[in-house]
């Protein structure tokens, strides 16, 4: 006779690597249900992009076979809970979006909003619930790479107080800027005007429950980006910088930005774009235009985990173009870059959650 403690024991044997600890201690395991040889339990992980998703499986299915019964049929289902570290002092601007990142790089055109559309589409593909705020006042970019140009989004109204709704596009909740005014208009924006509309940006949209929010920010380290850490407690940040010195200057600059004793935003890591050209006719063949691992070292000087490589193909660029990002399409070498670094970037959030304090918005003067 099998029993419920049986298999929990069992299951005792399986580590989560990236918390250290056992699957049952860390109360991950769910609804264990045992007829005869029949043993079913749920695996509740901290991220549905978890990158250990089917390691874990596979652990627990042979626990229980090698603990306890060979023969035994093993049915486990995975589901996931996004946990968020968010600050309970009632300062929190967004409330309902449990973790949110930043991604910018201080260069500008180094793909920042590629990156962050990409991810954005690819932790939504793993079954999170995704937003991506375009926070570049001055040039947005997320209207034309979603292919919503010209849409204009609807408003709602919540206990008397009218929201923005963002417009939703490949199971991500976008919203842009560039949605709401002339683009023409904001060009000719001022810092102070440009950084309270920003700041309304940020408390008027209605994002509902998410479980990530990605910010593609501005080039740059100035006021915009000083306004957003202030009115928003960013969960951490992503660096995406070319292999190009001029780029990873920029990128030291941004990630001194983040690691600033009165910011303080945990990095989650460094992405380096353009990595190399891959021709589509000679996908075996790289050509390192900009540089060889400039991101990779970059990561390793600042002691920040690096989170993958995404080649220069033309595949990209049009899909940004055309507004149907390359990671909805199959072509192996963007969808496995882009998919791997948003279960690289939600397996950090996940551990920066378990360590460390949420982050506090800045409450000094700029
Ligand atoms: N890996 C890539 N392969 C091919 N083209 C790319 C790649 N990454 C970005 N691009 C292209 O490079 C251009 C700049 O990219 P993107 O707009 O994402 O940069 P950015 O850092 O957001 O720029 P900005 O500083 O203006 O906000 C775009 O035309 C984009 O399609
Ligand atoms: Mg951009």
């Amino acid at each position: 006779m099998i029993t419920e403690a049986d298999v929990l024991k069992a299951l005792s044997n399986v580590d989560d690597p990236d918390f250290g600890k056992d699957i049952v201690t860390l109360n991950m395991v769910k609804d264990v249900k045992v007829e005869g040889k029949q043993v079913s339990f749920t695996v509740e992980l901290t991220t549905p992009a978890c990158p250990m998703k089917d390691m874990i499986h596979k652990a627990c299915v042979n626990a229980v076979k090698i603990f306890i019964d060979k023969e035994a049929e093993v049915n486990v289902t995975m589901t996931a809970r996004v946990l968020g570290a968010r600050s309970a002092d009632g300062s929190d601007v967004l409330p309902h979006v449990k973790n949110i990142i930043a991604v910018g790089s201080g260069k500008g055109g180094v793909g920042k909003s590629t990156v962050a559309t990409n991810l954005a589409i690819a932790l939504a593909k793993e079954g999170a619930k995704v937003g991506l705020m375009d926070a570049d006042i001055y040039g947005p970019s997320a209207p034309l790479m979603f292919g919503v140009q010209g849409e204009r989004p609807m408003m709602r109204d919540v206990d008397g107080k009218g929201y923005i709704e963002p417009i939703e596009r490949f199971g991500v909740k976008m919203m842009s800027i560039g949605l709401l005014v002339d683009e023409k208009q904001a060009v000719i924006w001022r810092g102070p005007m440009a950084t309270s509309a920003l700041k309304q940006f940020v408390t008027d949209v209605y994002w509902g429950e998410l479980d990530y929010l990605i910010i593609d920010l501005p080039p740059g380290t100035g006021d915009i980006h000083l306004t957003l850490v202030q009115t928003i407690p960013i969960t951490g940040a992503v660096i995406v910088t070319t292999p190009q010195n001029i780029a990873m200057a920029d990128a030291k600059k941004a990630m001194m930005m983040f690691k600033n004793a009165n910011i303080s935003v945990p990095i989650l890591g460094v992405v380096e774009n353009m990595a190399y050209f891959t021709p589509a006719e000679l996908p075996e063949n790289k050509y390192y235009i900009f540089g060889k691992d400039g991101g990779k070292s970059l990561a390793e000087q600042f002691e920040v985990p690096f989170l993958g490589e995404v080649p220069l193909v033309q595949s990209i660029r049009e899909g940004a173009d055309r507004g149907f990002p390359a990671v909805l399409n199959d072509e192996p070498i963007s969808l496995n870059a882009f998919t791997e670094i948003a279960k690289k970037v939600a397996r950090n959030v996940a551990m920066r959650n378990a360590n460390l304090d949420p982050t506090k918005v800045m409450t000094i003067g700029v």
